[in-house]
């Protein structure tokens, strides 16, 4: 059964039995808890927690999702994947345990056609209920097995639903091992189906026990996850899931490009399936919006991309790897994914780019391994530190295996237990970085849950009105509910109705203010969703007493609120026009629409020039000249994305969206407030673009009366100069760039003078020469001179004046300080003569040391008074240098 139809096949079932289709969310999750998405239900979190009612009782999806703790099984076993698409059915309050079972045997024997005798099911520890259930429908007691926390009950991960479970399994036959049931041997009894009973709700932990049970669900329900590889694996009859049809054909490409047939011996094959496997993840998790870099979702994108390329490099693949697998991903998947298809050259480009920096790393690591290998073969420790192996794993991403061979290479061991010591260190580190974060942001949302509950969704009339009547139905003062706020208080509010925009889509929240009927007047200065459909008000009573229950007045700042309605329609615009000029690859990335200004991050792999800003800029400012009109309608996702409307990376949809047309060259899925005529934007400035990140650029523009402005201040900022210049604005560079070649000629015609006075001064010293036993002296003091001058001085007297065997030693104050010079001619040199020694005994005259190496050297000193001392004794020293020569 290929897979196309074993994913149909579980959708007909289930739509067939009332569940609602859902598409698979995007793996970068609506949720700031969870990195990425790990499960059919994660999208589904709001309905279980009772934070949002369920739109419907029943639903059912194929979920991309991501799982990568267990990443180091990748490869070595035949049912191990970082991504996968999980089948899943769920319910939310309606049908449970009994029905659930019924429908996953029924689907596993009638409509994939499964032998009954080879199933076997596991409950969790005193699940009665559910073993009556599976032997009631036809699994006998003896294939059902009771296992404990660890295999049957199942928790995010993060806060949010758990229950007990119940999982089906798959027996391979003999030839997968010995038997026994799933309790005994899990390769060969195949987990395929796990059933979860959503029933308590997992909070904040304490730091010592992970997330407690804090008590039972709002929404008990259903939560299952089938693995459709698994499935695949079964169906296929195949050993792994590298043969199966949703990777033979990228396992395929590997092959060729090694040159070897799979599965090859034992380190090839898990080298193969590696590749393989990684090759489909790394290219669902661009296609969603995740780009490589150094943490979070874009540190396990890299990890991934850098281990299927070690393990290509294992096969002998040297040139470039992961652009033709994941290529075939995508030819392969595309059907399935469309966003495969539509990203096909984004995942090109970043793969490519990615896998040359790490080829780059590569190098450079192996030449600062070979550094530390060739020390520790010095020192003869026989061993290579826990810290290099680190260093070069945590700075140059260097990968510990391929320190563990080189070393080995070399006869060297490595300290593998201090290396892995730092590596658990610094991941305790990340990890309790991350716990704190989330725990601050959990006691507010405690409190927003309570209310949501309370309340249901904010009615949201800031599309239509910027003011409402309205009821504030709570306060709250850092997470904690409060009955009453007096004036000066900073609160957070909660209103039933609001026209206030909550921050979103790049989009910042509204300001204004709130008035009660009671007399108090509240300042509001931001708006936020605090769940998804839940507005939550940042406020300041200004004057009077707010209190919960109060009925107000509430008024959205109007002006400013046209000023962010004009950068969101500019940000439109701009993205449209960054797509048409330099490619559909370059989709945006995250942006900031604000009062007067924007900020678009879009995928780029280069700087723009000046010719092509100038060039966008030109066509924004074009497109909203025409006065294009501004549309928004509703549709369905799909109507909406045959109608071409451009969907933001990473953002998560409802079925029912919002789209706004700009003209007939803007359409984009947006929940942000626009003008109504393009011309209403008034003009856009582009002020710079910059890199953010790998591959990611960032324009930043002024919009409306801001560009205005912008551009008064510069205006005012040529007039200046243009004053300063004594020209008019539009002949100041002219009148630089004069003034600009008159001062070179005059900087060159002070050197000229300068050199020719060093030069009369280094004739005047020259007749001070005397001849001594073994050479020639000249002593002497200049005045202006620069310390670099008293040496240049010093060193061209000695080489033209006094010959080979001179030697020459000049001062100088500057101020209360005193320095001197020495040099000596090219034969004393020779004959090992060193310019220092002259100056030992003379420095320490004028308070200081000498130095230099050579023909020069220098001292200087706080005792400009000795300075003549110091030529006295430099002078004595110089002599006796010479005198010695001559005996
Ligand atoms: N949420 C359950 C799982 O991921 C079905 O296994």
């Amino acid at each position: 059964m290929h897979s196309q139809q074993i994913r149909s096949t579980f959708l007909d079932f289930f739509t067939g039995r009332d569940h609602q289709l859902v598409r698979s969310s995007p793996l970068v999750p609506d949720d700031p808890t969870l990195l990425l998405a790990n499960a059919g239900m994660n999208q589904f979190k709001p309905y279980y927690l009772g934070e949002t009612p369920a739109p419907f009782p029943r639903a059912v999806s194929v979920q991309k999702c991501a799982r990568t703790s267990d990443i180091e099984n990748v490869g070595r076993t035949s049912r191990h994947g970082t991504f996968f698409e999980m089948l899943g059915n769920f319910s939310f309050g309606d049908y449970f345990k009994a029905d659930t079972i019924a429908y996953a045997y029924e689907l596993v024997t009638k409509g994939y056609g499964l032998d009954p005798e080879r199933l076997w099911a596991t409950v969790y520890l005193d699940d009665d209920e559910s073993i009556r259930c599976w032997e009631r429908i036809g699994i006998p007691s003896s294939r059902i097995q009771r296992l404990g926390k660890e295999d049957n009950f199942w928790s995010m991960g993060v806060p949010g639903p758990c229950g007990p479970n119940s999982e089906l399994y798959y027996d391979r036959g003999p030839e997968f091992g010995a038997e026994g049931g799933p309790a005994v041997n899990d390769e060969r009894y195949m987990e395929i189906w796990n059933l979860v009973f959503m029933q308590f709700g997992r909070g904040e932990g304490d730091g010592k026990t992970d997330y407690p049970i804090l008590g039972e669900l709002p929404m008990k329900g259903i939560d299952t996850g089938m693995g459709l590889e698994r499935l695949a694996v079964i169906l296929q009859g195949v050993d792994n899931v590298c043969q199966t049809d949703l990777l033979a054909p990228t396992l395929h490409t590997v092959q060729e490009l090694a040159s070897r047939a799979y599965p090859g011996s034992g380190a090839e094959k898990v080298s193969f399936q590696v590749v393989t496997e990684h090759a489909r993840a790394m290219a669902f998790l661009i296609a969603d919006g995740v780009l490589p870099s150094n943490e979070g979702r874009g540190y396990i994108l890299r990890r991934l991309m850098r281990r299927a390329v070690r393990h290509g490099r294992l096969l002998g693949i040297d040139g470039p790897l992961l652009p033709a697998v994941t290529g075939s991903v995508v030819a392969n998947l595309g059907p399935a994914w469309p966003e495969l298809t539509e990203q096909a050259g984004l995942i090109e480009q970043v793969v490519r780019a990615e896998e040359e920096s790490f080829g780059r790393t590569l190098r450079q690591g192996a030449k600062l391994l070979d550094a530390a290998v060739r020390r520790a073969e010095e020192e003869k420790t026989g061993t290579l530190s826990g810290e290099t192996a680190f260093e070069l794993h945590d700075t140059f991403g260097f990968p510990v295996e391929l320190t563990l061979e080189a070393a080995h290479d070399a006869g060297l061991a490595v300290d593998e237990d201090r290396f892995a010591a730092l590596l658990a260190a610094q991941q305790q580190r990340a990890k309790s970085g991350g716990k704190t974060r989330t725990a601050a942001a959990l006691r507010r949302m405690d409190a927003y849950r309570e209310l949501s509950a309370r309340h249901g969704r904010t009615d949201f009339v800031g599309y239509e009105r910027l003011t409402a009547e309205t009821t504030v139905l709570g306060l709250l003062d850092g997470g904690q509910q409060i009955e009453a706020a007096g004036e000066g208080a900073e609160v957070e509010l909660v209103l039933g109705r609001t026209p206030f925009y909550a921050e979103g889509g790049g989009q910042v929240g509204d300001t204004g203010s709130l008035r009660t009927a009671g007399g108090a007047v509240l300042e509001i200065t931001d708006t936020r969703r605090g769940l998804p459909g839940f507005h939550v008000h940042t406020a300041r009573v200004v004057s009077g007493e707010v209190r919960a229950g109060d009925t107000a007045q509430a008024e959205v700042d109007g002006v400013r609120r046209a000023a962010v309605a004009r950068s969101h329609s500019a940000t439109h615009v701009l993205h449209a026009v960054v797509r048409e000029q330099l490619g559909r690859h370059a989709a945006q990335h995250g942006s900031l629409v604000d009062d007067g200004r924007l900020r678009f991050d879009f995928v780029h792999f280069s700087a723009l020039s000046e010719g092509q800003l100038e060039e966008i800029e030109e066509r924004v400012n074009g497109h909203l000249l025409a006065d294009p009109e501004v549309r928004v309608w509703h549709a369905d996702r799909a109507e909406a994305e045959r109608a071409g409307a451009l969907a933001l990376f990473g953002e998560k949809y409802e079925e029912k969206v919002r789209i706004v047309d700009i003209g007939d060259f803007s359409r984009e899925l947006c929940g942000g407030t626009h003008v109504v005529h393009g011309s209403q934007v008034g003009a856009v400035r582009i002020t710079g673009e910059s890199s953010v990140g790998a591959n990611l650029r960032r324009i930043e523009a002024y919009t409306g009366r801001e560009a205005l402005l912008s551009a008064n201040r510069e205006r005012r900022l040529l007039r200046e100069l243009a004053c300063l210049l004594g020209s008019r604005p539009e002949d100041a560079v002219g009148s630089l760039r004069k003034r600009l070649d008159l001062l070179a000629r005059a900087q060159g015609e002070v050197e000229r003078l300068r050199g020719s006075e060093l030069a009369a001064k280094a004739a005047t010293l020259a007749e001070k020469a005397e001849v001594v036993p073994g050479g020639v002296l000249i002593t002497g003091r200049v005045e202006d001179v620069t310390a670099q001058e008293l040496r240049q001085l010093a060193s061209t007297v000695a080489q033209r004046v006094a010959g080979g065997v001179g030697v020459v030693v000049l001062g100088t104050t500057d101020g209360d300080k005193a320095m001197l010079a020495a040099a000596v001619g090219g034969l004393l040199r020779d004959s090992g003569v060193e310019a220092q020694h002259v100056l030992t005994e003379a420095a320490a005259v004028i308070g200081g040391g000498a130095g230099g190496k050579g023909a020069l050297a220098n001292a200087g000193g706080r005792h400009a008074g000795k300075l003549a001392d110091a030529l006295l004794v430099a002078r004595a020293a110089a002599a006796g240098i010479l005198g010695r020569r001559f005996q």
